[in-house]
């Protein structure tokens, strides 16, 4: 029986918990997508699938006037709240399903964020999620979000350090199909993630059905030569393969 969302990232959140970049995407996705997010300094954020808190803490040290963080996971949200009263930075964090965003008042945000979420969502949920970041989100302000790349669970072997496993699937008859796979942290643990696949139109579908009109920017992330410089063994595999899709869009 495949696990729950919620059990797999209980049980994971050991291996999530970090405060200094540790997980692959730690290096090739967050630090493009926080300078995605300014100006910050001031704004008031939501982080949709926050797990432990990484991405948050880092948004509140770039200056967010308010941050709330939400999971589904009571136990990456239990260490979340456990960085927050070691370094208290005045983000709150609250157990919940990005579906449901009923408690927040509309257009209170500036930003809301993603950061690999919807891997997690098929295209109807997402569809849900994504209506309620429109409502929530203040006229001008932005959503940010990323996911793996559609096209890496065809392009990459089942290998270190970043795959998903597509069995017999295909781009099309694959969609909404969850595939599961590992992403490695730079210490050599691999931590199980999912995918539930989506194709690139699929994405800016839901985006036009919430309402957003604006051309979003779109950028397709991968492993840099600096990287790979650093680190051949862990980022040489990646070479040339594109990794993750990050997408920002304005409410306007
Ligand atoms: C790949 S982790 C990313 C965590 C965090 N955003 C980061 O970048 O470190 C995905 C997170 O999404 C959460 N998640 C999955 N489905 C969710 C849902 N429907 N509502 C809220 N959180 C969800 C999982 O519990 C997990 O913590």
């Amino acid at each position: 029986m495949t696990l729950s969302t919620e059990s797999l990232y209980d049980r994971a959140s050991d291996d999530w918990e970090r405060n200094a970049p540790l997980l692959l995407s730690d290096y090739t996705a967050r630090p493009f997508l926080l300078d995605w997010c300014e100006p910050v300094r001031g704004r008031s954020v939501l982080d949709l699938g926050c797990g432990e808190g990484y991405f948050a803490r880092q948004l509140k040290r770039r200056g967010a006037e308010t941050l709330v963080g939400m999971d589904l996971s009571s136990e990456m949200i239990a260490r979340a709240r456990k960085e927050e009263s070691r370094e208290p930075l005045g983000i709150s964090y609250d157990v919940g399903n990005a579906a449901d965003l009923a408690g927040f008042e509309t257009k209170c945000f500036d930003r809301v964020v993603a950061v690999f979420l919807f891997n997690y969502l098929t295209r109807h949920q997402m569809d849900v999620v994504v209506d309620g970041v429109f409502r929530v989100l203040k006229p001008g302000g932005s959503f940010v979000f990323a996911v793996p790349h559609p096209s890496l669970p065809f392009t990459r072997s089942e290998e270190p350090p970043f795959y998903f496993s597509p069995g017999d699937c295909g781009y099309y008859s694959g969609q909404d199909q969850l595939f599961e796979g590992e992403i490695y942290r730079r210490d050599g643990v691999s931590v199980p993630v999912r995918c539930i696949h989506k194709t690139l139109s699929d994405y800016f579908r839901c985006l036009r059905d919430a309402g957003f009109t604006e051309m979003p920017d779109v950028e397709e992330l991968h492993v840099t030569p600096e990287m790979v410089e650093t680190a051949p063994n862990f980022f040489g595999p990646l070479v040339d393969q594109p990794l993750h899709l990050a997408i920002r869009v304005e409410k306007n």
